[in-house]
């Protein structure tokens, strides 16, 4: 089974709330952009492609809702969900997209516009499938026969407007007939790696094991691991990585123990305008994700808590880059 995050129906964006997963899965149909803006906000949808695809719809909801096009409420929405997470620069990267397409194209009627939005966010989405597909095969070149990956977070089609990216790497080496291992860290705090990975590898048939993310030191120290393989949110200039709370560490542990640690990015997700990795926004997440994330409370009441939802890799870790163009090394 392979499984669409994100899909236009009609006038509204159909999409699975990640936050059922793995118990449910149920789609949500919305047609009111402002759901949409909290749905990314709350994680429902997440990862960094996919949340810019959904800005892309979500353009076009707007307009679809509001009735008329005005270009001041398209910048306004615009900016509204630019602000909804700041990490992953493929929000920013679509809606700018969509906003400059637009300006370009000087719809006058309401009509023209509103074809034109879907247009342009189904351009984006389809052109995130290619770059995944891309991906996946440029990174199937760099993997064994019979290997044993280990990944965090989650980067498949749930994340994606595709295949994923560093899972979309693993499902290509899986149809080209390798014998692929993953073991997938659980990502504390949200644990979309349990949540999510672990789920989405299962139901595509994946030989997964599940991981507390303090587990993985280990099983590179006993030689277990050929590589790590993780996604990306923003890719600086200098080729420093913004990508979930937790792949610092690996990385650090992959050199360590002499494991390749590859990044798996589209175009999209680089980021021409930030120097390094000291100039991307890290998103802080409440408290509470972190104090009573089990469905009951599991710290003491009024504990000071810090949850940054993303760390920075520096360059100098990452064995290579694989992005749809290629691979390059780091
Ligand atoms: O907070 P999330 O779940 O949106 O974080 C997602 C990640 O960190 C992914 O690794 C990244 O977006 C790459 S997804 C292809």
């Amino acid at each position: 089974m392979r499984i669409q995050a994100l899909a236009r129906e009609g006038g509204k964006l159909r999409f699975i709330d990640q936050t059922k997963l793995p118990l449910e899965l149920e789609y949500r149909e919305v047609g009111d952009y402002r759901e949409i803006i909290e749905a990314i906000k709350e994680l429902q949808i997440r990862g960094a492609p996919a949340i810019g695809i959904a800005a892309a719809y979500g353009l076009a909801v707007a307009v679809e809702q509001h009735g008329e096009f005005k270009f001041d409420h398209l910048r306004q929405v615009a900016q509204q969900f630019k602000e909804a997470r700041p990490t992953a620069v493929n929000l920013a990267w679509a809606v700018d997209r969509v906003i400059r397409f637009v300006e370009g194209e000087q719809p006058t009627t309401f009509a023209a516009a509103r074809d034109l939005l879907w247009a342009e966010a189904e351009a984006i989405h389809t052109q995130d499938r290619m770059m995944c597909a891309a991906i996946g095969r440029h990174g199937a070149e760099l993997i064994g026969p019979k290997a044993t990956i280990l990944t965090h977070c989650n980067t498949g089609a749930l994340a994606t407007g595709g295949i994923g990216t560093a899972l979309g790497i693993i499902y290509t080496c899986v149809d080209q007939g390798k014998k692929i291992r993953v073991y997938a860290d659980e990502t504390r705090p949200l644990l979309q790696g349990a949540r999510l990975t672990a789920w989405e590898l299962q139901q595509g048939g994946i030989d997964v094991t599940l991981i507390t993310d303090s587990t993985a030191g280990m099983l590179m120290q006993q030689g277990k691991i050929d590589y790590v393989l993780v996604g990306a949110d923003r890719i600086a200039k200098n080729g420093d990585v913004a990508n979930k709370i937790g792949t610092y560490s690996l990385a650090v542990l992959a050199k360590a123990h002499g494991v390749p640690f590859y990044v798996a990015a589209p175009t999209s997700t680089f980021d021409p305008k930030i120097e390094s990795g000291d100039e991307i926004p890290i998103e802080e997440r409440s408290a509470m994700e972190v104090t009573d994330s089990f469905g009951r409370r599991t710290a003491p009441y009024d504990i000071a808590v810090y949850s940054p939802a993303f760390d920075i890799t520096p360059a100098e870790y990452i064995t290579a880059y694989i992005t749809d163009q290629g691979v390059k090394e780091g």
